[in-house]
């Protein structure tokens, strides 16, 4: 297995199985200090650099989040037009990372063009960790949802994940990778526009991922165990800001997720979405003995504890 410190983690594309179970032992050993809500000194003499050139709740707050939970510090931005990549200037990533190297030991990106984390981790001397690049990639945010699953299910293996949302989404992409990895049967469905495009579909061909596409939710909710979603209502993700403007759409029942569905699914299945949500799942189901999105949020902070330790080498 390749070693974990000082590794950017850009993509869940060629992340192994056994690669999975290391990052989810780790964050078994360190989930009891979030659990305890408690503060250790693990990372003391490191320092987060969060660079965020888009909008985020969960994901850059939950990676300061576990930063402060290991001891460490975080230095950053989360508006980037208050930096002089956002103004006249529209400095370069190359040369934005390289004065952010000498202000931390890790940088957890946030952009609004794909590749942009990779392209950092081309100049930085320190590890570069994506959370989430346009349409591209949601490595921490999908490593925190198997991790859940496992938690949840006690394995990986003989599941069948029923993906509902926009298949543009970071998230499904990174899910799609990770499910290849493990015996799990996707089921995918979409809006005609949002479908798995022609060239991902041969990706997923060259990762054996053997799935299937649905037209409406109700024909595969029965068999689901693992509910997967995202919104069909949602923002443009290659843009720095999507502000919204008038009124925005509505989410056919293809693609929603109500206490009328769930009454259809298994009595044990569950569903995870990273959030935020629209009116694809309504907030009746957040009640119910299926609903998994609050226990991801905790794990969010998990996982990102999990990552940081091994990035910087506390836990090899
Ligand atoms: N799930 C997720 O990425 O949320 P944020 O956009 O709030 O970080």
């Amino acid at each position: 297995m390749r070693s974990f410190m000082g590794r950017d983690i850009l993509s869940l594309k060629g992340f192994e199985r056994e690669e999975y179970y290391r990052v989810f032992e780790i964050a078994d050993r360190l989930a009891p200090i979030a659990r305890d809500r408690r503060n250790t000194d693990l990372l003391k003499h490191k320092t987060l650099v969060t660079a965020f050139y888009q909008p985020s709740t969960r994901t850059r707050l939950a990676t300061e989040a576990a930063m402060h939970r290991l001891g460490g510090h975080v230095v950053g931005f989360s508006d980037a037009k208050m930096t002089r990549a956002g103004d006249f200037y529209q400095e370069s990533i190359k040369d934005t990372v390289h004065m952010l190297e000498f202000y931390g030991d890790v940088i957890a990106m946030r952009h609004f063009q794909q590749g942009a984390p990779a392209e950092a981790a081309k100049w930085a001397s320190v590890p570069v960790i994506n959370c989430g690049d346009g349409w591209g990639e949601h490595p921490t945010q999908v490593l925190t949802d198997m991790y859940t699953v496992l938690k949840e299910k006690g394995t990986l293996d003989g599941l069948n994940f029923l993906l509902v949302g926009d298949m543009r989404m970071r998230t499904m992409h990174s899910i799609s990778y990770a499910m290849s990895q493990f015996d799990i049967r996707p089921t995918y469905i979409s809006p005609p526009d949002m479908s798995l495009t022609d060239d991902f579909k041969l990706e997923l061909d060259a990762i054996n991922l053997n799935y299937r596409e649905v037209e409406h939710i109700d024909e595969a909710i029965a068999e689901a165990d693992v509910i997967y979603m995202e919104p069909v209502v949602q923002p443009d993700y290659t843009k720095s800001l999507d502000e919204r403007s008038g009124e925005v759409g509505v989410t056919a029942a293809n693609y929603q997720v109500t206490n009328k569905l769930m009454r259809k699914a298994k009595s044990d299945a569950m569903i995870l979405h990273s959030l935020p949500r629209m009116d694809e799942l309504l907030e009746e189901v957040d009640n119910t003995r299926h609903a998994r999105y609050w226990t991801e949020a905790f794990n969010g902070v998990v996982m990102r504890m999990a990552l940081l330790a091994l990035v910087l080498g506390a836990v090899e």
